[in-house]
């Protein structure tokens, strides 16, 4: 079948049919068809995206999602994978006539093996509660960001999320090792070895990484867990533009000390986060930057620190540290996107770019200069991972109207500067009609290649990250 008919009506007594055979492989209670249940599985957490769904299913193990799968591909029955519904694209959201499977039932902690280093879990496992298992072996889980509560292990594989400590030890892709998954009809594929040297064949796993619900449905994961630092150290450091934050990361790092995370906020980001929570300011004399950068070292990290620190009088405008986990000074980080959320009229235009270092800080004036010349109403708020070239642009007060030429006016921009238009959170809805400024036409087209071989029906996630063919 052409993907296009996918959107075509159906009738009604085929979708009646296909929620019945549902029902018999999940159980009735797990067939959410109420409007008032399936809204929180149908908006996004920005509140842009509201879509639409004739279910939402809660398969328990991977033989209901493989039989769910099965079913709505011989109904024609689009499916939208969802995990914790935390995503910042859209790429969650179903459209009218979809279904939504629903992976947070499949949450089991199979093993946590202290030798290996591994976590073997179900898609539908928090982040949190895989840190904590982690945790319980004197490990750690190597992906954190502040949804992590909610953020499934699913969603960060699909999404192939970075987070707080990418700059340390990669992305969710640099953590993975194995992973089962349903193909949209329903046979299972499952890559499974601990191995951390195994050259056989593609990588599936990798490919599935960063594949946002649209050539299978991962309901497994084994992945690599970390050793946790100790002796930490957290600086806040007002600085004048990100220049000069980058000069201090790198000081930091030539001084022999690890950094464990490097962050970037601007005065309005706090003013924010301290007009929304109640997060003091963290000094007297505001600074246009603060930088955020936690570090470590096998010894006297905070005299190493301290060196540092007092070496770069010509960086720094001001600077509190504390001894990790610090989380007064993190918290100003971290709520960050709820206080944004929070204080604008309309939903955020959350955009979320990566730029080589070396023009970071030329990208960032002319991205000031730009909206503010074109957009004069809109209020950007810039924060982000910028060590590892990350910076988020949100966009507060945007009608709705202005949304796609803003998002083309920045991403142009990105694009001049030989960056990314999708630093972390993925393409989803939100980015998709853009996808040609970060790739080429044969690269796009292999990747339509790899879709519709595994996905000859075009049932997972239509629309979502490749723009669907005409
Ligand atoms: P969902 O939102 O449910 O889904 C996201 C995408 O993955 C969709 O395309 C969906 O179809 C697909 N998907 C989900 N589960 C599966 C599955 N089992 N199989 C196949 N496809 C699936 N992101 C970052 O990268 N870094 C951050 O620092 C960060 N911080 C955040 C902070 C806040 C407060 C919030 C709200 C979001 C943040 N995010 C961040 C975005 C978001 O948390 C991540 O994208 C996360 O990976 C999404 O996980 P999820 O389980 O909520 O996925
Ligand atoms: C973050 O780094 O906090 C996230 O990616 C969320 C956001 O961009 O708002
Ligand atoms: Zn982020």
């Amino acid at each position: 079948m052409n993907p296009r008919t996918l959107t075509e009506p159906r009738e009604p007594a085929t979708d009646a049919r296909l929620l019945d055979a549902l029902a018999e492989i999940v159980g009735q209670a797990h067939v959410l068809t109420d409007p008032e249940l399936i809204e929180g599985y149908t908006r996004d957490w920005t509140g842009r995206w509201i879509g639409d769904a004739i279910a939402v299913i809660r398969p328990g193990n991977t033989s209901e999602v493989s039989a769910v799968l099965r079913a709505c591909f011989d109904a024609g029955v689009p499916v939208t994978p969802q995990g914790g519904n935390t995503g910042l694209v859209g790429g969650g959201i179903a459209s009218a006539g979809s279904v939504v499977l629903s992976t947070r039932r499949l949450e089991t902690i199979e093993s946590v093996d202290p030798i290996g280093r591994t976590i073997a879990a179900g898609a539908g496992v928090t982040v949190a509660r895989a840190d904590l298992a982690a945790s319980a072996h004197g490990l750690r889980f190597g992906i954190d960001l502040a949804s992590k509560e909610s953020a499934t292990l699913g969603g960060i594989v699909a999404t192939n999320a970075g987070g707080t400590r990418m700059v340390r030890y990669g992305n969710t892709r640099a953590q993975i090792l194995g992973i089962e998954a349903v193909l949209a009809d329903g046979s299972v594929l499952s890559r499974w070895t601990p191995l951390v040297k195994d050259n056989v064949g593609y990588d599936i796993p990798g490919l599935l990484a960063g594949s946002e619900g649209t050539l299978a449905v991962i309901t497994k994961v084994l992945m690599k867990l970390v050793t946790p630092a100790t002796d930490t150290q957290v600086v806040l450091a007002g600085v004048r533009d990100v220049d000069q934050a980058l000069h201090l990361c790198n000081r930091v790092r030539q001084s022999g000390l690890t950094v464990e995370a490097a962050e970037i906020m601007t005065d309005d980001g706090i003013s924010l986060v301290c007009a929304h929570t109640d997060a003091r300011r963290p000094f007297g004399a505001p600074s246009p930057m603060y930088t955020l950068i936690e570090v470590s070292s096998p010894r006297e990290t905070e005299e190493s620190l301290l060196e540092v620190l007092s070496d770069s009088a010509d960086l720094i405008e001001d600077a509190t540290v504390e001894p990790g986990p610090a989380r007064k000074l993190w918290t100003l980080r971290e709520s960050h996107t709820e206080s944004i959320s929070a204080s604008s009229t309309t939903p955020v235009v959350k955009l979320d770019i990566s730029v080589p270092l070396s023009v970071m800080g030329m990208f960032i004036e002319s991205l000031r200069e730009t909206l503010a010349d074109r957009f004069p109403l809109v209020r950007p708020i810039l924060f982000g991972h910028f060590a590892d070239g990350n910076i988020h642009v949100n966009l507060l007060d945007a009608e709705p109207r202005v949304a796609h030429e803003l998002t083309d006016t920045v991403f142009r921009l990105v694009a001049a500067h030989h960056g990314s238009i999708s630093a972390e959170h993925g393409i989803g809805r939100a980015k998709s009609p853009w996808i040609s400024l970060g790739r080429t036409e044969a690269d796009i087209a292999a990747m339509q290649l790899i879709k519709s071989s595994w996905d000859p029906r075009g049932i997972l996630n239509p629309g979502i990250l490749l723009p669907e063919k005409v």
